[in-house]
């Protein structure tokens, strides 16, 4: 097969994915779709190194599943599956734990980060060897290409270094990955906060535009957005974060150039503008947020959608867990 094979994933942390992480990675997901063999993971075994609520957590886990199948993730063309359904990640997952250095593992940055917050004795063993889960995550599909954000970048390379050295050791099993870091993708920001990127965890509600938020809700979001000083309707990132913002948001779901719009709103004021910008927002949100919510409606139709990828799944991860057993020298 000359198809390459893509895998990503994502942790069902929250109630809706925001128009950031569609316009940033998710979107591309679905691009990549085309001419390649993608498989695309609900992280749920990562989500549970935060603090999880069981019944908001399967909620979640449900929601993004839907979700990522009403912006175009189709389970014909990819494999979408939940992570936990196909128990060779933690099996492999133990394998790159033994392979992996006490030290390496502690230079890793989003680590170091997230346990720095909340001190050390809160920090949970999973939040250590949660990259080692993630190699075994890439490297169970032999994967050529993963596509994260920039922050992931050293995840890859560690998944690259344990492969070689599994490779090297003990023959050759996995493939080595390359990251397909996503920064052609739009980045957007908070509308309250243009200057920092648009994030459940620290932008404020007001600033962040949810896929499933009610047209109403996102239309008072966008109508209340922060602008700027003047009245021109520019891009100019330092002088008008605000406006610049709104502008790469009109135009990556519009498809019509920056400078188009404008030329379109010249001598317009920021209330048309704005205007203008919500109501693509909303009409692009529409009937993606009317197939998430149809799908939720069908629970066991949506589960059944989700066991078929976990099968095809399971089928390429247990041929490279087998492989790496028999090459450990574990008896079969
Ligand atoms: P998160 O779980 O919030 O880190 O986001 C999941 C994915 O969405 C990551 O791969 C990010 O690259 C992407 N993403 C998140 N927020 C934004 C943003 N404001 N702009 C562009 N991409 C984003
Ligand atoms: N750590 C990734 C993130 O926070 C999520 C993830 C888990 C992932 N396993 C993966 C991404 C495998 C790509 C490939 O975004």
């Amino acid at each position: 097969m000359t198809q390459k094979r893509v895998l990503s994933g994502i942790q069902p942390t929250s109630d809706s994915f925001h128009l950031g992480n569609y316009l940033g990675a998710l979107k591309q997901w679905v691009e990549l779709q085309d001419g390649n063999d993608a498989f695309y993971c609900i992280v749920d075994l990562h989500a549970l190194t935060g603090e999880i609520e069981p019944a908001l957590f399967r909620k979640r886990t449900l929601a993004s599943a839907a979700q990522l199948i009403a912006l175009g993730i189709s389970p014909e063309k990819s494999t979408l599956f939940v992570q936990s359904h196909v128990a060779e990640h933690n099996q492999l997952g133990w394998i790159m734990e033994c392979i992996a250095g006490f030290g390496e593992a502690s230079r890793m940055t989003q680590f170091k980060d997230k346990s720095a917050k909340g001190g050390a004795d809160s920090a949970r063993v999973g939040l250590f060897t949660y990259p080692m889960l993630q190699a075994a995550d890439i490297l169970l599909y032999q994967a050529h290409f993963v596509p994260v954000g920039e922050d992931q970048r050293q995840h890859i390379e560690l998944t690259r270094d344990l492969a070689t050295r599994f490779n090297s050791r003990f023959g050759e099993t996995f493939r080595l990955p390359e990251g397909y870091i996503l920064k052609a993708g739009a980045k957007i920001y908070d509308l309250q906060e243009p200057t920092s990127k648009m994030s459940k965890s620290s932008g404020s509600v007001a600033g962040v535009l949810e896929i499933m938020d009610t047209p109403e809700a996102n239309t008072k979001k966008i109508k209340s957005a922060a602008t700027d000083a003047g009245r021109e309707v520019k891009f100019d990132e330092k002088e008008k974060p605000g406006i610049s913002n709104l502008l790469t948001i009109h135009s990556s779901l519009s498809g019509q150039s920056i400078s188009e719009l404008e030329n379109e709103f010249e001598g317009k004021g920021y209330g048309d503008f704005k205007g203008a910008v919500a109501e693509v927002v909303v009409e692009y949100l529409r009937p993606i947020r009317a197939k998430a919510l149809e799908l939720l409606e069908d629970e066991k139709y949506l589960t059944e959608l989700l066991h078929q990828g976990a099968d095809k799944a399971r089928v390429v991860a247990s041929a490279t867990l087998s492989d790496a057993y028999k090459n450990l020298g574990l008896v079969k």
